[in-house]
């Protein structure tokens, strides 16, 4: 199945709960022309999120939704499906969004929502990916694109990018050149979507 039918200039919704590196390298690369698409609206679920501030500066609509303020996850997740399907986005972009997305959100976003994890799924799921790596002693890591799907870091992958661990490294030194290699991915795959190149076939992403 082809994800994005003709090339086109990508509607994107970006979730973010912290500092927001990853929305501005998609911001940046967009200005410089790199990534053919279009930041509709930056959603946060934390109030004190810098990626909220940075998205005002860029002035792009900047929303705090809090999940405290809804009795259930469904009712939470029900708000955030209208509030993006207003916006009518290509692609639900996390950008160190730190909640686990709920079946109601996906089934309406089938194929449209995409994360970058710290590791090279399917090794080191979850929270503190870089300082598993070193604490297993892998010699490589790096980052992933994949589809967000139920799971923890379990869908499918677009995109990866390589890094060698250094027999001196601490978790801050890894972290950082993993964090660099994520700014190039994350915009990179983005515009495989934008060039209409992306093709899922079960599992398997096929880039044309
Ligand atoms: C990144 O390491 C990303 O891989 C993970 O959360 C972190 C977010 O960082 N999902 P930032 O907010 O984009 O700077």
């Amino acid at each position: 199945m082809k994800l994005v039918e003709k090339p086109k200039k990508l509607k994107l919704a970006v979730m973010a709960s912290g500092r927001g590196s990853n929305f501005d390298a998609i911001y940046q690369a967009i200005k410089r022309g790199d990534l053919n698409a279009e930041i509709i609206v930056l959603i946060s679920d934390k109030a004190e999120a810098l990626a909220l501030k940075k998205a005002e500066k860029y002035n792009i609509s900047a929303l705090h939704i809090n999940p405290k303020d809804y009795s259930t996850k469904e009712e939470y997740e029900q708000e955030l499906v209208k509030v993006i399907t207003g916006y009518d986005v290509d692609l639900v972009v996390l950008a160190g969004y730190m909640r686990l997305i709920g079946s109601a959100f996906l089934q309406h976003f089938k194929h449209q929502v995409v994360n970058i994890h710290p590791a090279l799924l399917p090794s080191f799921t979850g929270l503190h990916a870089q300082r598993q790596a070193l604490e297993y002693g892998v010699k490589y890591t790096g980052c992933t694109v994949h589809f967000v799907d139920e799971g923890m870091d379990t869908g499918p992958i677009i995109m990866q990018s390589v890094v060698a661990v250094y027999d001196d490294d601490d978790e801050t030194a890894l972290t950082e050149r993993i964090l660099n290699e994520e700014h190039q991915i994350y915009w990179q795959a983005l515009q495989l979507f934008a060039e209409g190149r992306l093709y899922i076939k079960g599992r398997q992403v096929i880039i044309k």
